[in-house]
C-alpha cells in the first residue's frame, strides 16, 4: 500500500466531527469491566457486548472507526455476519489492537515494557487480511516517585516506533499510543513535563525508524491532574496545557491526534475535547478515541437486562458518540 492510500485511510479516522470508539479490551481487561457490573464473562457474552456496540443505529454518523481484540475481528453477529462486514457496511474503519500489553521492564521498579513486536509482522498480515486497516499499540507510562526514568520511557517509545514501521510495510495505519497515566498523586505540571518528554522521545524514534508521519495517529493522553491530586485542574487548564505540549511536540504533518479517556468521566472527556477544539485552529484535527468513556454507561444499562435492554444502551453509545463528535468540532453545548 503506497503512502497516499495510508494517509487517505489516516484522514478518514479523524474525519470531521468523527472519532473512535475503542473496543480492544482484551479478555482479561473485560472481565473486570463486566465484573464491575456482574455480568458473567464468557465468550458469548463477550460476542454479543461487541455486537451490541458495533450494530448500534446510525454510529456510522459520529464513529470514524473502531479498535477491536484479537477474539472480536474474527466473530460475527448471532445472524451469522463477520463483524468487519457490518462495520465496513457502516462506513466504520475496522483496527486491531496488535500490542501483547504491559510487563514489568527489567530493572526499573514500578514501570512497564509492552511487549508483542515477536512475530509482529506475520500477525499484521494477518489482520490486514481479515479486514483490518489500522492497527493499535499502547505504551504505559507511569508517574510516581523518581519515575518514569529516561530509561522507561525511551525502551516504549523505540518499542512504539518498530511496530509502527511494520505496520506501516504491511498497509496499515499505526495508532501509536504512549499513555502516560492518571494515577497517582501529582500535579498538572508533572504530567505535562513527563508528556512532553514521552512525545519528544516517540517522535525522536518514529523518525530513527523511517516512520511515514502522514500514514500514522497518535493516541494521546490529555495533560491533566493524577487522580489523587488534591488540586483538580480546570477544564480550560487541561485543554490550555495539553494544547501547548502537543504543539511543542508533535509535527504538523500528522493527519490527526485522537486522545483516550484513561478514566476521565464521561462528562470530562467530552468537555476537555470540545475545549480543545474551541481554542482552534489548531495544527492537526483534534478527535476522541474513548474506551470508557464512550462505553461505561450503555455497559451499565445492558448489565441490568442482557436480553431486553439492547435497544436502550445503544441508545446510550450512540448518544455518547453524538456529544463527543460535537466536541471534535468544538460544538458541543452539554
Ligand atoms: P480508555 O478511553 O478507556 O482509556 O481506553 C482507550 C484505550 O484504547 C486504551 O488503550
Amino acid at each position: 500500500m503506497s503512502i497516499e492510500q495510508l494517509a487517505d485511510i489516516a484522514r478518514a479516522m479523524v474525519a470531521p466531527g468523527k472519532g473512535i470508539i475503542a473496543i480492544d479490551e482484551s479478555n482479561a481487561t473485560i472481565a473486570k469491566r463486566f465484573e464491575g457490573v456482574g455480568i458473567p464473562n464468557s465468550e458469548e457474552n463477550r460476542r454479543a457486548y461487541r455486537e451490541l456496540l458495533l450494530t448500534t443505529p446510525n454510529l456510522g454518523e459520529h464513529i470514524s472507526g473502531a479498535i477491536l481484540f484479537d477474539e472480536t475481528i474474527r466473530q460475527s453477529t448471532r445472524d451469522g455476519v463477520p463483524f468487519t462486514k457490518v462495520m465496513m457496511d457502516n462506513g466504520i474503519i475496522p483496527g486491531i489492537k496488535v500490542d501483547k500489553g504491559t510487563h514489568a521492564l527489567a530493572g526499573f521498579p514500578g514501570e512497564v515494557i509492552t511487549e508483542g513486536l515477536d512475530g509482529l509482522r506475520d500477525r499484521l498480515k494477518e489482520y490486514a487480511a481479515l479486514g483490518a486497516r489500522f492497527a493499535k499499540w499502547r505504551a504505559v507510562i507511569n508517574i510516581g516517585e523518581d519515575i518514569p526514568s529516561g530509561t522507561c520511557i525511551d525502551a516504549n517509545a523505540h518499542a512504539l516506533a518498530r511496530y509502527a514501521a511494520l505496520c506501516q510495510e504491511c498497509g496499515l495505519v499505526p495508532m501509536v499510543e504512549p499513555e502516560v497515566l492518571m494515577d497517582g498523586d501529582h500535579d498538572i505540571e508533572t504530567c505535562w513535563e513527563v508528556t512532553e518528554v514521552t512525545l519528544r522521545s516517540l517522535f525522536d524514534a518514529l523518525y530513527q525508524h523511517n516512520v511515514m508521519l502522514e500514514g500514522t495517529i497518535l493516541k494521546a493522553s490529555m495533560v491533566i491532574s493524577g487522580k489523587g491530586c488534591e488540586e483538580q485542574a480546570s477544564v480550560e487548564e487541561v485543554a490550555e496545557s495539553t494544547l501547548m505540549c502537543l504543539k511543542s511536540t508533535v509535527p504538523a504533518i500528522l493527519p490527526g491526534i485522537v486522545f483516550l479517556s484513561g478514566g476521565q468521566s464521561d462528562e470530562d472527556s467530552t468537555a476537555h475535547l470540545n475545549a480543545m477544539n474551541q481554542l482552534g485552529p489548531n495544527p492537526w484535527p483534534l478527535s476522541f478515541s474513548y474506551g470508557r468513556a464512550m462505553q461505561s454507561a450503555a455497559l451499565k444499562i445492558w448489565s441490568q437486562d442482557l436480553v431486553n435492554n439492547v435497544a436502550k444502551a445503544q441508545e446510550t453509545v450512540f448518544a455518547r458518540a453524538r456529544d463527543n463528535g460535537l466536541a471534535a468540532l468544538g460544538q458541543f453545548k452539554g
